[in-house]
């Protein structure tokens, strides 16, 4: 099996992304629910000293699946395996992951909504019993066989929930939606990133930040990260709001934090579709995204900011939507 479909995880990887990474649930910020439970099922199992069950974690892109995951993993003081749905292709990749895993650790299985699903079939009973069937040997000369594997936890993430089949679905302990950040927690985000990375920013310019990143960690310390590097270049020591408004600008991320394909997306609508309802493919069409992409990526945040809805009928753009585009409705 290639090295790609099993990876241990080192807290000593050297790129950014892991050095922003919050490793223990204090740093975790926000998400105030999801953390709260996890700590009191974490403590639990540790009590037991039984693995913990299994955990499926779902919400949009960048909001801290894979995070928690390996903070799960770390509270819980045991290793963590990765893997992503689609690396999976051969029973015999699960095999090899699920027989390499000692107790109580975790199994970290990303886009798990992608998994072929006669691979999910080989994990139910390996979920269930932790147990493994499979079949071994050649056509004429198969036969099957049982191992038995230790007590571990599985934790899936995906951004599609709903793409999940309900026998794999049912068979999580524990499942958790994480929710979009507030302005308050992406401010507090962006700071300690400021501080991770050792560039100062002023409270306005970290405010000013949080309220254009979308409600997404992930967004927020990208901008972060194209702040700092115009902030570099101004020979400033610290982010200010100024350097951030002029580097948002040039980005094209505007004051309501939507990025040209958010706008491009609501402008399709109300100019192309008289403000809908439209079909998603219509409109993916419309603007050359796929339909996946506006789904899972665009459409969340424009529904939550109520910038969109979704009918029976099609996507709709709202009066708000209207109103920040400057477009009078006729
Ligand atoms: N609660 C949080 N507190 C601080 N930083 C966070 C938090 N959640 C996410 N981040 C930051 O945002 C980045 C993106 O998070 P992560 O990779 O966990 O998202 P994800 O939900 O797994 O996204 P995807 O669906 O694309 O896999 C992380 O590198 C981390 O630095
Ligand atoms: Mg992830």
């Amino acid at each position: 099996m290639n090295e790609s479909v099993i990876k241990n995880y080192s807290i000593y990887d050297d790129n950014i992304e892991n050095t922003i990474r919050p490793e223990s649930i204090e740093e975790y910020i926000g998400q105030t629910d999801v953390k709260e439970n996890i700590k009191v099922f974490v403590s639990a199992a540790k009590m037991r000293d039984e693995a913990l069950d299994h955990v499926l974690l779902y919400g949009p892109p960048g909001l801290g699946k894979t995070t928690l995951a390996f903070i799960i993993a770390h509270e819980l003081g045991t290793n963590i395996k990765t893997a992503s749905g689609p690396s999976i292709e051969k029973s015999g990749d699960l095999a090899a992951i699920l027989s390499s895993l000692e107790p109580g650790d975790v199994l970290f299985i990303d886009e798990i909504h992608r998994m072929p699903r006669y691979i999910e079939e080989i994990l139910y009973p390996a979920m269930e019993d932790f147990s493994l069937d499979i079949i071994v040997g050649s056509e004429g000369n198969s036969r099957n066989i049982k191992i038995d594997l230790p007590p571990f936890t599985l934790v899936g993430a995906t951004t599609r929930a709903g793409d999940l089949s309900s026998p794999l679905r049912d068979r999580f302990g524990i499942v958790s939606k994480l929710q979009f950040y507030t302005i308050e927690e992406l401010t507090d985000i962006i700071k300690r990133t400021s501080r991770v990375l050792e560039m100062p920013i002023t409270d306005e310019a970290a405010k000013e930040l949080a309220a254009r990143s979308r409600g997404t960690p992930r967004i927020a310390n990208r901008l972060f990260k194209r702040v700092r590097d115009f902030a570099m270049v101004e020979k400033s020591n610290e982010i200010t709001k100024t350097i951030t408004e002029k580097a948002l600008d040039r980005l094209k991320v505007d004051k309501n934090g939507l990025d040209n394909t958010d706008r491009e997306l609501l402008l399709a609508i109300i100019n192309k579709f008289n403000g809908g309802p439209v079909g998603i493919e219509a409109l993916s069409s419309s603007i050359g995204e796929e339909v996946t992409t506006i789904e899972d990526v665009y459409e969340p945040y424009l529904l939550q900011v109520g910038l969109l809805k979704r009918t029976s009928r099609g996507r709709v753009a709202t009066d708000k939507a209207y109103d920040i585009l400057g477009i009078e409705r006729h």
